[in-house]
């Protein structure tokens, strides 16, 4: 692992610098715009195929196909581009940038194109001369280039109105032309954040691998090749650590005043025991990459872009275990389900993945116990649960204490059909389940089995004692430390384009990994940002030292 982000960095000190568009011949917007509203009529146009009249956009593709961005995503730049526009090199297709500085400028050699290093001088078979805004409105509508050269078909034929390509070379333009903030001739500049009431042990778990890889790892391979060869440039990075004290809903205040100080490229990392929200909106408002925080309660949301989660958390244990219930168990129509949690953060989480998920799936309505602030449980309340719902479904999202008593459910002359609880929730509790409900009981596991993550625990393990580094939560630094060899990877394929959306744009390519100790996989791809996507449902056999079998495989259709 090490060796390879080595070797990354080196190739990309071997391919030289790309052409970068000159500052001071800002273009001109078209006639009766300000720039901004130019730039947010471009980039409706851009990323979602809105014309200008609000209207969807319409192509031709294959030669003589319709296409419309109503119906089809296909059919807007970004998709294709990437929202950076500085296009893609992915399983062999080659997508070409799309922003100015590259267009108007000569494309002759390979290296000049997104995601293909070290061939040097290597001529590029396409080669073109620098497109103008007639060429350019050319290549979009017709598909043709300065060359003369008919694009791939894949490139989809525009029918735009002259003001309408107006606009969208002047964004082509601006898109991906201005270093994105946080970034000086000689750093790049990034923060984590750690919110009130994370644990010392939790905080340097995550802080210590991050720091380790910043300093010992990319600034001292920084500082060698500085020397080595001092012509190029080449950026060392710097972490500062965002503390946020108070109520989540100070924290937004918090964040703007933090960065107006001195802003970031992005937030790597982060950690909260409490919602995410606050962060995720200044992030979203503000265009700042989140990467990986280690969040418990991330924000669910089908469209945003700058935040990119580990996994939904709790809300994606819920949704297994509705799967689950619907898929495998299939639930007869006539059976009772209920859901037990407690009115906070934690239990509303659980509730929501688990309902709406539900909803597309199951037949039966879904009813609620929730359990108010300062309401116990016990053996009464399990007994009352079990007689007030005979043969039912129980969906309990409880930790250990409030699982007291739970007994009783095994007890009782008609025993629940089937008991869900929550491996996270119970924490190193799981075989305090007790025996006599253990036959009907499943567990949402959000993790890696037993034994299977040996092999990268050991990993991590050593590239802590190699860095000095105590071990003190395995879980925490584990996550850290894959969110290191993510962002070096990233960073090394990034080159000199220090782009916001382009860093994203190169998360969202990376594709499956397996080398992550928390879970068997995660996946990346253009829109998911939740890079985990699966869940065990496990059982657990019975006696003092329970085996734990799962049920499901790891995503569960
Ligand atoms: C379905 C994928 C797809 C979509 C959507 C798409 N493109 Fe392309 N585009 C491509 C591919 C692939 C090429 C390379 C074709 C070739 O070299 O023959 C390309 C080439 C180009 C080129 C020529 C680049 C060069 O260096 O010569 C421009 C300019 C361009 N696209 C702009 C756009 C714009 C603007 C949009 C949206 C209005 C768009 N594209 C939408 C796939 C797409």
């Amino acid at each position: 692992m090490l060796m390879r982000s080595v070797s990354f960095l080196f190739i990309l000190l071997l391919s030289l610098a790309r052409p970068v568009i000159a500052a001071d011949n800002a273009p001109e917007p078209p006639a009766g715009l300000s720039v901004e509203a130019a730039m947010r009529l471009g980039e409706a146009m851009y990323m979602n195929g809105i014309l200008p009249s609000g209207k969807p956009m319409e192509a031709t593709v294959q030669g003589d196909l319709k296409v419309s961005s109503a119906t089809s995503a296909m059919a807007t730049c970004s998709n294709c581009h990437m929202r950076s526009g500085l296009g893609s090199y992915e399983g062999l297709v080659l997508t070409p940038p799309t922003n100015g500085a590259n267009l108007y400028a000569p494309l002759l050699y390979a290296r000049d194109l997104p995601g293909i290093v070290g061939v040097g001088e290597m001529a590029f078979e396409n080669q073109r001369p620098a497109y103008m805004d007639e060429t350019l409105a050319a290549a979009i509508q017709y598909g043709i280039d300065p060359a003369g050269r008919s694009l791939l078909e894949t490139m989809p034929r525009y029918d735009l109105n002259e003001r309408d390509m107006e606009i969208m070379i002047f964004y082509l333009k601006n898109l991906s032309s201005k270093y994105s903030p946080g970034v000086t001739a000689n750093e790049v500049r990034f923060a984590t954040i750690v919110t009130e009431g994370v644990s010392p042990q939790d905080r340097n778990s995550m802080l210590e691998p991050m720091k380790a890889f910043v300093k010992a790892e990319w600034n001292a391979s920084v500082a060698g090749l500085r020397q080595w060869r001092p012509e190029r440039t080449h950026r060392s990075l710097s972490l500062d650590v965002w503390e946020l004290k108070g109520q989540p809903d100070t924290w937004y205040g918090q964040l703007e005043a933090l960065y107006r100080r001195q802003p970031v490229f992005a937030i790597l990392g982060g950690i909260s025991y409490g919602p995410w929200g606050p962060i995720h909106q200044f992030c979203e408002k503000s265009r700042i990459p989140c990467v990986l925080p280690l969040a418990d309660l991330p924000v669910i949301s089908g469209d945003h872009f700058y935040t990119l989660y580990f996994s939904k958390g709790y809300y994606q244990e819920g949704e297994a275990a509705a799967k689950f219930l619907a898929r495998a168990l299939a639930l007869p129509a006539d059976k009772q389900l209920v859901q037990v949690y407690r009115e906070d953060e934690r239990g509303s989480a659980f509730a929501a993945g688990f309902g709406e998920t539900w909803k597309k799936s199951g037949a039966t309505a879904v009813k609620t116990r929730v359990l108010r602030a300062g309401e116990a449980t016990g053996r009464e309340f399990w007994k009352g649960l079990a007689s007030t719902y005979k043969d039912a479904a129980l969906v309990i999202w409880l930790g250990p204490a409030d699982l007291a008593g739970i007994e009783e459910l095994g007890a009782a002359k008609e025993q629940p059909s089937a008991v869900f609880v929550s491996a996270s929730m119970l924490g190193s509790a799981l075989s305090s389940i007790p025996d006599s409900i253990r036959d009907f009981t499943y567990i949402t596991y959000p993790h890696r089995l037993p034994g299977e993550e040996a092999l990268d625990v050991n990993n991590v393990e050593n590239w802590m004692k190699y860095k000095k580094i105590p071990v003190t939560n395995m879980a925490v630094s584990s996550k850290a430390f894959f969110l290191t060899r993510m962002v070096s990877t990233v960073l090394s394929n990034l080159r000199e384009d220090f782009y916001r959306d382009y860093f994203l744009d190169l998360f969202d390519v990376q594709g499956e990994q397996t080398m992550i100790v928390t879970y068997p996989r995660v996946t990346f791809g253009p829109g998911q940002r939740y890079a985990s996507k699966g869940c065990y449902i496990v059982t657990l056999t019975k006696g003092p030292q329970p085996k734990i079998f799962s049920q499901t495989d790891w995503v569960i259709y």
